[in-house]
Order: structure tokens, then sequence, then C-alpha cells
């Protein structure tokens, strides 16, 4: 079929009724993008002859991945958030915002209001046959300069690739703290090697990427929000060396700079200063942040997060 409608008076007066156009209430900035966006659907439509089939189950596909409520999944998976991370990375560039280490996704699995502490926590809740993982760092700014009690906020996922509070099987706020650097800047955590992420293989997001011919796995990965008074807040992460998906991620996560080797630790004396009694890995990351007086760049950006509101 061949036929083209887009043109007509017919269509395009249907577009502006659709998006409230010949109305005077509502939102002008919603009516622009509403407008846009169906246009560009019926576009679609004419362009690749979308049949009434695949239109349905388009729709129905829509309808199933808000009910098992991956659309947060699934939008990394789509680019969209390193998307986002592309267009904030050129304001800066632009604003003369240069330096610092690189930021990359949040993801969909942060939890606010992790336990926090002085300079060190412990991230595990000892449940978990598993390797044990110090992360340690040193918070500086540009010049180079200590920064004390910077909030590092660390979430990761367990041995199975999971996260609390999205796998309820684990403890609250397992794998997850807050931790205040100390005098030099320096904050440390105890806590176990993650495993990468799947998205779930039955899930709405999986279905989608089975059908682009992609897998949907992470390479094993640790987030952090680092924050700090009179500095750009950041959302990074680190992508662990070595891992198969590590420069192959399904949520284009990964930043060369952020790639970091976990090593493992055999002398004793080393293990004896962090408490332990046997070898174990080890990981260092590094963190500069950016010095701004703007007040909306310190803090992260406003989208609904698990249990952001409540007190805590
Ligand atoms: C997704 C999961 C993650 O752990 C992450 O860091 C980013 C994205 C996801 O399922 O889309
Ligand atoms: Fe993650």
């Amino acid at each position: 079929m061949t036929v083209k409608t887009m043109h007509t008076p017919e269509v395009k007066e249907l577009l502006n009724k659709v998006a409230g156009l010949d109305q005077s209430g509502g939102n002008d900035r919603v009516k622009q993008i509403v407008h846009r966006l169906v246009h560009d659907i019926f576009q679609i439509v004419e362009d690749f002859d979308v049949t009434p089939e695949e239109f349905w189950s388009a729709v129905y596909y829509v309808s199933g991945l808000g009910q098992n409520g991956e659309a947060a999944l699934l939008a990394p998976g789509l680019g969209m958030d390193h998307y986002l991370d592309i267009r904030m990375d050129a304001e800066d560039a632009e604003a003369g915002r240069t330096g610092g280490t690189p930021r990359t996704i949040e993801g969909p699995l942060y939890v606010a209001g992790a336990p926090i502490s002085d300079g060190f926590a412990r991230m595990d809740d000892g449940s978990e046959d598993a390797e044990t993982l110090i992360i340690t760092g040193q918070v500086t700014d540009e010049r180079g300069q200590p920064i004390a009690d910077a909030v590092v906020d660390i979430w990761h996922a367990n041995t199975q690739g999971t996260y609390s509070y999205f796998d309820p099987s684990q403890s609250e706020y397992n794998l997850r703290r807050r931790i205040r650097t100390d005098a030099e800047g320096r904050y440390t955590a105890r806590s176990i090697v993650p495993s990468g992420y799947g998205c779930p293989p039955e899930g709405s997001t999986q279905q989608l990427l089975n059908l682009l011919g992609r897998h949907g796995q992470r390479p094993a990965h640790i987030h952090y929000f680092i924050s700090s008074p009179g500095h750009r807040h950041l959302t990074t992460q680190i992508n662990l060396a070595g891992d198969e998906y590590t420069f192959d991620d399904f949520a284009f996560a990964t930043r060369e700079e952020l790639v970091v080797e976990a090593n493992r630790i055999e002398d004793p004396s080393q293990a004896e200063q962090y408490g332990l009694n046997g070898p174990f890995t080890k990981l260092v990351f590094d963190v500069q942040l950016v010095a701004t007086d703007a007040a909306e760049l310190q803090e992260r950006h406003p989208r609904q997060r698990a249990l952001e509101g409540e007190s805590a």
C-alpha cells in the first residue's frame, strides 16, 4: 500500500485537535511536544506502511511495559539515558565546565535514604558467600585539593546481579550506603564483588531487545552519586575491567575513564589494614568534582526515585 495522507488538510486538522492547539487552556509546551510526537507516529505509520495488527501489538507492548514497571529499564537500553548525558556533557562544554570525573547514567535502581556514616561503611549484610571487595578512593577538586565531608552514595548489585529493594529477597539497603569523606577526602567501603546485571529474561525490555538482535546485559558495575556544597553533583558509575560486557553494555554507560581494575590482594598486612583475615579484592576510584556556584547543579536532577522524599 502506498497511500499518503499526512499532507492532507484532514490529517493536519486532526493533529491540531489532538494536541489541543485549537483550545486556549492547557500547557503550551505539552501541546507542542504532543503535536510533534503524534505527528511523528503517524508519519512512521505512513512511511513504513504499518498494518493495524502491528500498530495494536505496539500499543499493547507499551501497556505491558507499564504493567511490569519496565519503562525506566527500557529507556537506558534504547540509549535514552546516555543521550541525556551527551546533552549534559555538551552543555557543560559550552559553559566552560570542563574537567572532573565524567558522568554516566544513573540507571533505574537507586533507592534514597541509605544508611550514612563517616569515612567507612560495610555495605553487605554478610548473607552471601562472596569475594570481599574493598572500594576506596579520594574525592578532590580540580586542583587536587581534598574535599572533606563530601557525600559518596554507592549502590550495586549482589552476586546474582540483583539490587536490594527491587529484589525483595535481600535485606533492606543491602549493598547501598552513603559515606562522608574524611579530612583527606577519603572514603572506604567493605562490600562484595558484584556480578553483571541482566534484564529480566521474560520482561518487556528483553522482548524488544530480542527483536533487535541485542542482548540485555551490563558488566559488573558500581553506581555513585557524589555531592559536596560548592561543587557540581556527579552521577556516575564504574565498570569493572575484564568483564565480558565491560565494553558491550546494553545501557551504553561505559566510559573509558570509568573502567576500573579490581585486584586480588594476597598481602596479609593489607588485609589487616581493613580488618580482614584473608585475601580480598580491592579497587580504587578517585573522584574529581568541578566547582560551581549554581545551586541547581549542586544537586542531582529531580526524577522519580524509590523512597525519595520519604523521611530517611
Ligand atoms: C538498567 C539496570 C542497571 O543496573 C543499570 O545500572 C542501568 C540500567 C536497566 O535495567 O535498564
Ligand atoms: Fe546498575
